[in-house]
């Protein structure tokens, strides 16, 4: 698992009994992220891996994609991770990299995807799981949920009740993918 903040997400797969014995381990980009605390209160390895010690994106997704492998590592689920894993990483485990992003992709990729659907005044937003390929916030759409939007939100208002919905999604398709019961075949999502 990659988290870089606070990691409520991460804290639901902890929480998931069929989910936990999975995690090989937490790493982040981040020394003082509560997902690494999280992590540790788990019993679950909690490792960092710091953007600045590596010269460029490719050097850091290569470190990372090592200490995922370390941990026996086969898949690995993004769970507020900011940083851009470049195409060496996306190859190490292909068709095996998961996230999940606080709108209704394709609309509103990047880390202003509350702010930016607020602004532009939509009236339904969401969240969205999926594979991961070395675009942004893009690749095969695993499951959407639909959240509204009223007309007094906040970008905090909006994004619990975004976050609410993440809570019970991302553990029903961590939990399909490690049973093995969702993949990528031919770059198709195929759920069992
Ligand atoms: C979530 O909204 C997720 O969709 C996005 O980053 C946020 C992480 O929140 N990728 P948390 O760290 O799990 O609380």
């Amino acid at each position: 698992m990659l988290a870089s903040g606070s990691g409520t997400n991460l804290q639901t797969l902890i929480d998931d009994p069929d989910v936990k014995g999975h995690i090989a381990c937490v790493v982040s980009d981040k020394p003082s992220a509560l997902a690494l605390e999280r992590a540790r209160q788990g019993g679950i390895p909690a490792e960092v891996v710091s953007w600045g010690k590596h010269g460029s994106r490719e050097l850091f997704s290569i470190a990372l994609a090592d200490v995922v492998e370390k941990h026996g590592g086969k898949g690995v689920i993004l769970a507020g991770f900011m940083r851009i894993l470049s195409k060496p990483f996306v190859d190490r485990f292909p068709g095996r990299v998961i996230n999940i992003h606080p709108s209704l992709l394709p609309s509103f990729p990047g880390r202003r995807a509350v702010e930016d659907a607020l602004s532009h005044g939509v009236k339904v937003s969401g969240v969205t799981v999926h594979f991961v390929d070395e675009q942004v916030d893009h690749g095969p759409i695993i499951a959407q949920r639909a959240v509204p939007v009223r007309s007094d939100d906040t970008v905090e208002t909006l994004h619990a009740r975004v976050q609410e919905e993440e809570y019970q999604l991302y553990p029903e398709v961590v939990r399909a993918f490690v049973d093995g019961r969702l993949g990528l075949v031919d770059g198709k999502v195929v759920w069992d």
